[in-house]
This record gives C-alpha cells, structure tokens and sequence, in this order.
C-alpha cells in the first residue's frame, strides 16, 4: 500500500472550528473569519490537514448557524465574502483544506424560501417544506416529536396547517423530495465547489427525508428518564428512511464532478446502519461520520470490541473515521479525565481512518459551567436543564491575557477559569503538555504512512488494555493503550515484542529498547516501532 495512492482526506486529520469560539478578529466579543486568518500559522504548526468550519452562513442565529437565511452568503457577524475567499487561499497556501458545514435537513425560518412558503397554501414554494393538516381531533397531524424537546409540528395559524421541524420551530424541514428543492439546494453545494470548497461536512443527514404516509413513530421500550425527552419514541419513520440515498448518490455526483472533494455526513445510528452510508447501489457519503468514540462508556473491553466490529462492517474499500469530540457532545478530558484524554488522544490518531480533532481538545479544554444567566443554547430551554451544548463551545484558550486572547471585548460565552494555566501559549513550549503530545503525534502520522493508511490488526489484550498494530510494508507498529489508573503489564504471544517505544503520552521514554513484556504506566499508552 502506498501513500500516493490515498487521497488527502484518506491520509489527513480534520480539524473542527466552531467559529464562534475560535477567535474574534474585531473585539465584538464573537469569533470570525478574520480571527480564523489570524490563527492559520498555528493550526499549520499544529499539523492538522483540513478544517471544517461550522456554519457560517447568513443566519438569524437561533442555533446559532444551523438555522440558515442564505447558503450562499457569509453572515455578517463572521465577515465577509472576501475574508471567505482569502482563507481558502490562504489555507491552501499552506497545504490545509477548508471543509464547510451545509444544514440540508432544514432552512432558517426567516430564509424567504419558508418566508414565501408560509405566505399562502397557493404558494408555489408551498411543497418546499413539509405541512399538514391538523389531525382529524385538533392537534397536531402525528406524534412526531423534535430532537430539541415538544412536538415536531408547529401551527400556523394564517394558514391553518402544520409545519414539521425536527429541530427548533425556526428550523423548518425542506421536502428533500420535491425536485425544485434538490436543484437549488445542489445548486447551493455548486457555489461553494466552484469557490474552491474542499467538501462538506452534511448537518443532521440521516433525517433528511420523512415517511411519506406520516405514519406515527412507536415507543422505546429502553427509555430512561434521563434520557433527552425525544428518544421516548424510536424515530424510525423520521429518520434513516430509504428514500436518502438516492439523494445521497445525488450530492456524490455532483461532488465527483470536482477534484478529490470531500462529503462527511453527520448521522447518529447503528454501526449497522451507519456503513450504509457509504452507498447502498451507487457511491454516497466518502465519510458517514462514526461517533462510537464519542457515545460509548470509556471502557478498554467495549472499545477494542467496537473498533474491531466497526473494521468487520466495513464495506469493501469504505474508509473509516473516528470523533471523539464535537460541537453538540461533552469534551473528552471532561468526560474521561485529563490523563485519559491523553490515551484518547493516542487512540484517535493511530486507529486506521480519518480522525476529526475538536478545536481545543488539543489543549485539553473542559466542559464550562455555565451560570444561568449567561446561557446561550436555545436547547437548555427546548429540552431541558442540561442538555444545552454551550459548555463544550466557550472560547478558545490562546493565552494568560484577559479572556484567553480571544477578544477584548464581552466573549459571547464564559471562559473556563483554568485558561491562565491551560492554553496554547503555556503548553507550546512545554515538552510535556498535550498540546506537545497532538503536534507530535501528527507528525509521527505524517512521516509513517504505516499509522494513517497502514493496515490494521487487532491484539489480544485484557482487562483495561488495548492492543493492536498498525502495519505498511517493512513498517510496524504496536500501540498499546492503558485505559486504567494502575500500572499494568502487556505481553503478546502472537508477535515478537522487539523494538523501541517512539512514543508515550508521557513524552518521555522514546527510545526505551522493550524485549518480550512491556509496562505501563497508569494512564499510559505507547506506540511502539517493531523491529522484531
Ligand atoms: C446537528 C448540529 O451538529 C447541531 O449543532 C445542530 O443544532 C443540529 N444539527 C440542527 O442543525
Ligand atoms: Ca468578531
């Protein structure tokens, strides 16, 4: 297998801006494409290969981006269509892609295409979103609920019908099956592709297309009370439905009619159901977006499981992808604890596919308590105390100055109180910091192609352990990862355990000759160049 042979989204990390949070270039308090400009050099020191912004489209920001007034603009807030064009020149200028964030499941409210839809049942965009009629009793058509909390449907009384959200009531659904939507949505995608665009990353994909006989979704015998009011109903006649893929196909034609462009799709499912992403008769997404990482308790036994499941399911020459954090999910060193996010860090960028890096992470930002009063996230108040999404959103910790170096001015969400000690400036230098551990561990994958395309295999490991090689021609490698908190012994009768530890989430026993056994520290995990 040869590197050349793999394309750039095959062999490279994904890096994700919120751009709200990454940093503001004109002090009004939110992040920008000129404050994305003024910080290209360190993500090209840091050595990530594209970045995918999330949603920075005109929009009247009441999910802040993912409810869009015009695909093809730049909202006001985040600059213009020229600072757009100099970060794609200018990232490209340095080797870096630039992804952007297309919300094809639903528009704005105030889009004119719902603004027009909404003006008349006699309005020739009318079929554009999806209404019905009330139930027969009163009441909205079916029970279909929204994902942020309450009824999928929402009254309008001008017109007398219900309109279908799937998210907040200002992100009505577009009717992916009307063919007028199809074209100015790919025209939409077009503008961006000719604008230098090097893929999408799709927003909520897997709920594009509902049933067409509205037929009710059913409960789910494994709700727990602590769940998300939404999952009290299995969505399966909202979601995953079979009419997405041709849709799919549709989008990958038209992606394919550029050069090495990139389609991810956001899609919270079942492994199974996952890998039909891919493409069931033609090809569809390059990248179905797998969040195993992100959703499952942090245990070695269930995770080596999951990876070598996920390897199994695969369809032939499907290229996998891993998440461990995201704009909408708690942060890993809140989630796992900071000396395991160091493990997870080792763990996503050695696994074989395309690992997405959550701004920040990097750095080992937490989770931000909110006070209430500062509360952004339309969700804490749709569905629920808790579930809001602003504390894995708060600005990025640059440096010790006043809010981190991210603006001067009011940041639109708390900064975390550790930013004086944990942020980019303090952890450059240190050859300890996890920031040193990301930079080092993506030029380790960049020089051996064995740890991005090389093959994968699986080891036998036991308890908190996880074991597997990495290989590409004379090239070997064996990571071994300890999920515990106790020192920890791993020996191998199914390879000849010969060589030296190139390196440790410790950053410091590279070098070390290892013959037969290893051991490891707590919360360690090392990657080892056989020679044997
Ligand atoms: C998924 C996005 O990641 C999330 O942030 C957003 O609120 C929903 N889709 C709705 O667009
Ligand atoms: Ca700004």
């Amino acid at each position: 297998m040869s590197a050349e042979r793999h394309l750039w989204w095959q062999r490279g990390v994904i890096y994700q801006i919120y751009p709200r949070s990454f940093m503001d270039g004109n002090d009004d308090g939110i992040g920008d494409l000129p404050g994305i400009l003024s910080r290209l050099d360190y993500l090209e020191w840091l050595g990530v290969d594209a970045i995918w912004l999330s949603p920075i489209f005109p929009s009247p920001m009441a999910d802040f981006g993912y409810d869009v007034s015009d695909y093809v603009g730049i909202d006001p807030v985040f600059g213009t269509m020229e600072d757009f064009d100099r970060l794609v020149r200018e990232a490209h200028a340095r080797g870096m892609r630039v992804l952007l964030d297309f919300v094809a499941n639903h528009t704005s409210d105030q889009h004119p295409w719902f603004l027009e839809s909404r003006s008349s049942r006699q309005s020739p965009k009318r079929d554009w979103y999806i209404w019905r009629d009330a139930a027969p009793g009163g009441g909205p058509p079916n029970n279909w609920l929204s994902a942020f909390g309450g009824s999928a449907w929402e009254w309008d009384a001008e017109t007398g019908q219900y309109y279908f959200h799937a998210f907040l009531k200002e992100q009505p659904d577009l009717n992916w099956r009307n063919p007028d939507v199809q074209r100015a949505m790919l025209d939409a995608m077009r503008f961006w592709f000719d604008r230098g665009v090097d893929g999408f990353r799709l927003d909520a994909i897997w709920h594009l297309i509902k049933d067409g006989q509205f037929r009710d979704n059913p409960p789910n015998p494994d709700y727990k009370p602590t769940d998300s009011p939404y999952h009290r109903l299995l969505p399966v006649f909202t979601t995953d439905r079979p009419e997405i893929h041709p849709v799919l196909a549709m989008m990958r034609r038209l992606a394919d009619e550029y050069d090495e462009r990139v389609l991810i799709g956001e899609i919270y499912l079942p492994v199974e159901r996952l890998v039909t992403y891919y493409g069931l008769s033609e090809p569809e997404l390059h990248l179905p977006y797998n969040f195993q990482l992100l959703l499952l308790p942090w245990d070695a036994r269930r995770i080596q499981a999951t990876i070598d499941v996920y390897e199994a399911l695969l369809p032939s020459g499907a290229w996998p992808n891993w998440v461990l954090g995201n704009h909408d999910r708690p942060r890993i060193a809140s989630r796992v604890g900071r000396a395991q996010a160091r493990v997870a860090t080792m763990l996503l960028l050695t696994l074989r596919g395309t690992p997405t890096i959550y701004y920040g992470d990097e750095i080992g930002m937490v989770n931000v308590e909110i006070p209430p009063e500062a509360i952004q996230d339309p969700v804490e108040r749709t569905a629920g105390r808790g579930f809001g999404r602003d504390p894995e959103r708060t600005p990025m910790q640059w440096d010790s100055a006043p809010n981190a170096g991210f603006t001067r001015g009011q940041p639109w969400l708390p900064l975390s109180p550790d930013y004086p000690t944990c942020n980019v400036e303090a952890q450059r230098d240190d050859p300890r910091s996890i920031l040193t551990l990301h930079r080092r561990l993506l030029a380790l994958r960049r020089a051996e192609p064995a740890l991005s395309i090389g093959s994968y295999r699986s080891l036998p490991a036991e308890g908190e352990l996880i074991a597997y090689l990495r290989e590409d021609g004379e090239r070997r490698f064996l990571i071994v990862l300890n999920f515990g908190h106790w020192v920890r012994r791993y020996a191998c009768g199914q390879i000849d355990l010969r060589g030296s530890v190139v390196l440790s989430t410790y950053l410091d026993r590279e070098g070390e000759m290892v013959d037969r056994d290893l051991l490891l520290r707590p919360d360690e995990g090392v990657i080892i160049g056989l020679t044997g």
